[in-house]
């Protein structure tokens, strides 16, 4: 590994899950790591897991949902850690209700949290990405953006969004060096419906299976979709790895005669 091939990343909602694994990930590649989110706790116990992986981490309280606290997530991470190579937007969550059901605040907040904040990310990464001519900027999408639940009527619009908007914006950075990749996984085993009341799960659930978009209950480690995401980072410059999609292998073989 030379000088050159160590970065420095910004991993937003890096306290559990999917977004911690892509931390411990990058560490194993000894990058320098800025993990942001809301429990500071975890973060810490997240930065000590990137660090004993070979990199260096620093933790930030960041609630995404608000952009000043986006940018001064990235601007403390600069200033403890050198230019930001790496941004991956990742934070994200959704509340099983149906769209009338509701309080218009918490759709609101849904949208901040799982469509504005990825797009002030990227915007606040990319100028001085464009000056270097070399930057990777990582959206974390879900499946529901091809494949949408009821229940889910507001973080499908997200990640729906969030797809289109990295297709645009790959065309504004066309030549420049920075890439924008979209990984988009399927059901993974995390922290993501742990405040999601039993009775609302259950309800979500029968209508997911009668829509046959909850087929089996085959769920993924995290760390599948941080393997893909370190494989589009580490892709050669003057390639790029414009969308990933990481699914779980179902429980059974499916005979069809
Ligand atoms: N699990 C799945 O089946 C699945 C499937 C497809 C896509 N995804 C996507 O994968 C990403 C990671 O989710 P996960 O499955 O790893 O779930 P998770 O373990 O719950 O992780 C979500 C992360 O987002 C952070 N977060 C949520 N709201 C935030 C806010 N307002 N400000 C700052 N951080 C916030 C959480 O940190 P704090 O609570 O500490 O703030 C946590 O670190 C999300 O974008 C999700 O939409 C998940």
């Amino acid at each position: 590994m030379t000088l050159q091939d160590t970065r420095t990343a910004v991993v937003t909602g890096a306290s559990s899950g999917i977004g911690a694994a892509i931390a411990v990930a990058f560490g194993r590649l000894g990058w320098r790591v800025a993990v942001g989110g809301r429990r500071l706790e975890r973060l810490e116990a997240v930065a000590r897991q990137v660090e004993e992986a070979g990199g260096k981490a620093v933790a930030f309280g960041c609630d995404v949902a608000e952009p000043a606290e986006i940018h001064a997530f990235f601007e403390a991470a600069e200033t403890q850690l050198g230019p930001v190579e790496v941004a991956v937007a990742n934070a994200g969550g959704s509340v099983p209700l149906l769209l009338h059901e509701i309080s218009v605040l918490d759709l609101e907040r849904e949208l901040r949290t799982n469509l504005l904040h990825p797009l002030v990310l990227a915007r606040r990464a990319v100028p001085s990405m464009r000056e270097r001519g070399r930057g990777d900027l990582v959206f974390i999408s879900s499946e529901s953006a091809v494949r949408p639940r009821p229940f889910q009527v507001g973080y499908t619009a997200a990640k729906k969004g969030i797809e289109g908007a990295a297709q645009a914006l790959r065309m504004e950075l066309e030549g420049t060096g920075v890439r924008a990749t979209v990984v988009r996984p399927g059901p993974t085993l995390s922290d993501f419906a742990r405040d999601w009341p039993p009775s609302l799960v259950r309800r979500a659930l029968a209508a997911w299976k009668d829509w046959g978009v909850q087929r089996h209950l085959g769920f993924m480690p995290p760390e599948a979709t941080a393997r893909a995401v370190v494989c589009a980072v580490t892709a050669p410059p003057g390639t790029r790895m414009d969308l990933i999609e990481v699914m779980p292998e179902g429980p059974k073989e499916v005979r069809i005669s």
